[in-house]
């Protein structure tokens, strides 16, 4: 007898942004901006801004515990931890290892980050997935954390208006039932278009060893026009991918969330797809673009609200920096043993 393929569900969402709220308005007094120029441009009101103590791998571990809660389980039950950031000051020990001992994981369980800038959680669901079904894990707790106002150029009014800070976590759990959870991912990137995003040197002396660079230094440079055409290209093209290769219409979509940077992006994804704007869940109005943490975000706040249902088929969908992209297709299930459908 053959055995099952196993599935990865999402057992547990948690999330975490930054009680200090910077409004256009309150933007308007540090650069040459208005309420209403962000609003119609991008769609985004306000964002949240960390404190300047709180780190990245701080936000992470709020968004973990909420995850862990959710899922109703301990640290001790978790055997693999991933980290997706961009943002961080710290490579080594890595914000994976941080978190590892802020929630106090079991000692021995393995703990990276990763780099996939806005795609971040897309690429942790599928690294986690295939780590998970290829039988060394049972569960997996994945973080996207971004402290995107460390490194934003506060100067710069084409990019400053556009970022804001946040994480959030899944409880990633195997399950023995075939075609539940996580049906497919697709990833991708193209390395030929890194200038076009990119977190650079700015003003900075050139690095002579042994003097470090300044920290502080690095911030976000971008072609808005340039990225807008191909988030709106690459994000279209990835949905179509991952619902062919899980043969599902469209049609049979309950939400789908896209990374969170422009309502114009979204308007457009949802004209080229043909799916109404009304199922994309969209928060970006509250919270800018957080990069990696926009999805999971975005979908701890649908699930939360009960935008989602047990059995709801959920398309998440992201395109950044690198560029790099991917899109996922999920059937939403806290409780695959009794929510699979039979084929
Ligand atoms: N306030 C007021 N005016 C601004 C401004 C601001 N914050 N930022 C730019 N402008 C000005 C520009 O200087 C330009 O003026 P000019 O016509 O006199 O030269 C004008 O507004 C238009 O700028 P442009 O860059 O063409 O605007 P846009 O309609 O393309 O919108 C973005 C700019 C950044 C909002 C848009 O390009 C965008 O969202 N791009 C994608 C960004 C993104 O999603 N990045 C992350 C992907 S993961």
């Amino acid at each position: 007898m053959r055995t099952p393929i196993p599935s990865v569900y999402v057992q547990g969402l948690g999330s975490y942004a930054p009680s200090r709220i910077l409004a256009n308005e309150e933007l308007a007094s540090i650069v040459d901006t208005s309420d209403e120029w962000i609003i119609t441009r991008s769609g985004i009101r306000e964002r949240h801004i960390a404190a300047p103590d709180e780190t990245g791998a701080d936000m992470a571990a709020k968004a973990a515990q909420a995850a862990l809660a959710d899922a109703h389980i301990s640290p001790e039950d978790i055997d693999l931890l991933i980290v997706a950031t961009v943002s961080d000051d710290t490579p080594v020990p890595s914000v994976a290892c941080r978190v590892h001992s802020k929630i106090g994981l079991k000692s021995g369980v393995p703990a990276f980050d990763i780099t996939a800038a806005c795609s971040g959680f897309i690429y942790l669901l599928q690294i986690a997935n295939h780590m998970l079904r290829a039988g060394d894990y049972r569960r997996a707790l994945v973080i996207a954390t971004e402290k995107l106002s460390r490194i934003t150029d506060w100067t710069d009014r084409s990019t400053c208006v556009l970022f804001g800070d946040a994480a959030g976590a899944a409880v990633l759990a195997k399950c023995d039932i075939p075609h539940a959870g996580i049906l497919g991912n697709v990833l991708g990137a193209d390395g030929t278009k890194g200038d076009l995003l990119a977190v650079n040197p700015r003003n900075a002396p050139a690095p002579v060893f042994p003097a470090a660079l300044p920290s502080g230094t690095h911030t976000i440079a971008m072609n808005g026009r340039e990225v807008f055409k191909n988030a709106v290209r690459v994000m279209s093209q990835a949905c179509r991918s991952v619902l062919a290769k899980c043969a599902t219409d469209p049609a049979q979509l309950a939400l789908i969330i896209p990374h969170q940077a422009n309502i114009r992006i979204i308007e457009a994804i949802s004209d080229e797809l043909k799916i109404p704007l009304s199922r994309f869940k969209i928060n970006l109005d509250r919270y800018g673009n957080t990069s990696a943490a926009s999805i999971p975000l975005a979908l701890d706040e649908a699930y939360r609200a009960g935008e989602i249902k047990e059995g709801d088929l959920v398309l998440l969908v992201a395109f950044g920096g690198g560029f790099t992209w991917g899109a996922s297709l999920i059937r939403w299930q806290k409780n695959p043993e009794k929510t699979t459908p039979a084929l």
